[in-house]
């Protein structure tokens, strides 16, 4: 597998406010912006890695220009958004050999090795990941035969039509023969393409572990709960902590400072953030350079970065602030 496609040209509505100032791709999560969880996965065969942008590209180059990584990577930037399978079919000409295309909003568990082992030995046109989930009506589900072939797609079921649990996990690996059932009026690799290859051309490749799909508020504090309780975060040196109650888990950065605070559990405070005495933070992200004056209590929450959040209390589904910059 020489290639990797990350797709991160989406808009991340359901992040605004966030992502009108941070391309969901770059939206850091336990620290670490996504894409870069996303390219710590990949196997050592990979040697190029393609970033299939659109909305902010311009964030995401500066993104890597200043964190180079060990292997090439290429930003292709398309000018109107040209959904999954547009993105590839736009890449064609550069994947000329067994790739792997990754959503660039996802954590998993995925072994991708092994993964393209099974591609292999299936003789797969493409191979897609599957993730077992107790209601699966906001995602697409596959019907199998044999074990792996994918018979049948649905995307968003209701109860009565799920007829399957495994859901579509966004990560995929192809063969380059995979363009030879598309063209260049495909949008979507879920509701156009897929549906036609389900002759025995198309496997699932089941995993276990963790996926998460970080695209919306409750999913990305979800997201930070799990990365937490794994990367055993802590209390970086220089950050100031006064007088701090701490119910891991909890990450704070440098340069923050804490006065008598209540923090966590699942509390991630960024890097120069301030937050005054009395406050309680829970079940959030306050994003680095954000204030958060006395007696605020966060919960479920994420702060955007710069955002100023005095006296008050901000609760649930809130995405709050603007950048003051
Ligand atoms: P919402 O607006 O909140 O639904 O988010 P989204 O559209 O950014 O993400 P969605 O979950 O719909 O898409 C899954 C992945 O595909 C994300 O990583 C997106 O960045 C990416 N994606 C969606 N549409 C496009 C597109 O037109 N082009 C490219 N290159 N990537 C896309």
């Amino acid at each position: 597998m020489a290639k990797a496609v990350i797709l991160a040209g989406g808009f991340g509505t359901r992040l605004r406010p966030l992502t009108n100032f941070i391309p969901k791709p770059l939206v850091p999560i336990s620290g670490t912006p996504l894409v870069q969880r996303i390219i710590s996965t990949l196997p050592p065969g990979v040697d190029e890695i393609i970033v299939a942008a659109g909305y902010r590209s311009h964030d995401i180059e500066a993104y890597f220009r200043e964190n180079p990584q060990d292997v090439p990577v290429r930003i292709v930037t398309e000018h109107k958004p040209l959904g999954t399978a547009g993105a590839l079919w736009n890449l064609r000409e550069r994947l000329d050999s067994t790739f792997v295309v990754l959503n660039g909003d996802v954590i998993n568990s995925i072994p991708l090795a092994e993964m393209e082992r099974f591609h292999r030995e299936k003789g797969a046109v493409a191979t897609i990941s599957l993730w077992e989930v107790e209601d699966p009506t906001a995602f697409g589900i596959v019907r199998l035969s044999d074990g792996s072939s994918i018979t049948e797609f649905r995307e968003k079921p209701t109860r009565e039509e799920a007829f399957s649990n495994l859901i579509n996990a966004g990560t995929y690996i192809m063969e380059p023969s995979i363009f030879d059932h598309m063209s260049h009026e495909n949008f979507s690799l879920e509701r156009e393409v897929f549906p036609g290859l389900t002759d025995g051309r198309l496997h699932g490749f089941s995993f276990s572990g963790y996926w998460i799909d970080c695209g919306s508020r409750e999913m990305f504090l979800k997201a930070q709960r799990l990365l937490m309780s794994m990367e055993i975060p802590g209390i970086e040196k220089n950050a100031r902590m006064d007088g701090c109650l701490l119910n891991r888990p909890v990450a704070v950065e440098s340069g923050a400072r804490l006065m008598g605070v209540r923090l966590g559990p699942n509390a991630y405070v960024g890097s120069g953030v301030h937050i005054g005495e009395g406050s309680v933070v829970e079940n959030s992200a306050i994003l680095s350079e954000a204030a958060v004056g006395r007696n605020c209590r966060i919960t479920n929450s994420i702060i955007c970065p710069g955002a100023v959040v005095l006296d008050s209390t901000v609760s649930d589904s809130q995405i709050l602030g603007e950048p003051s910059a």
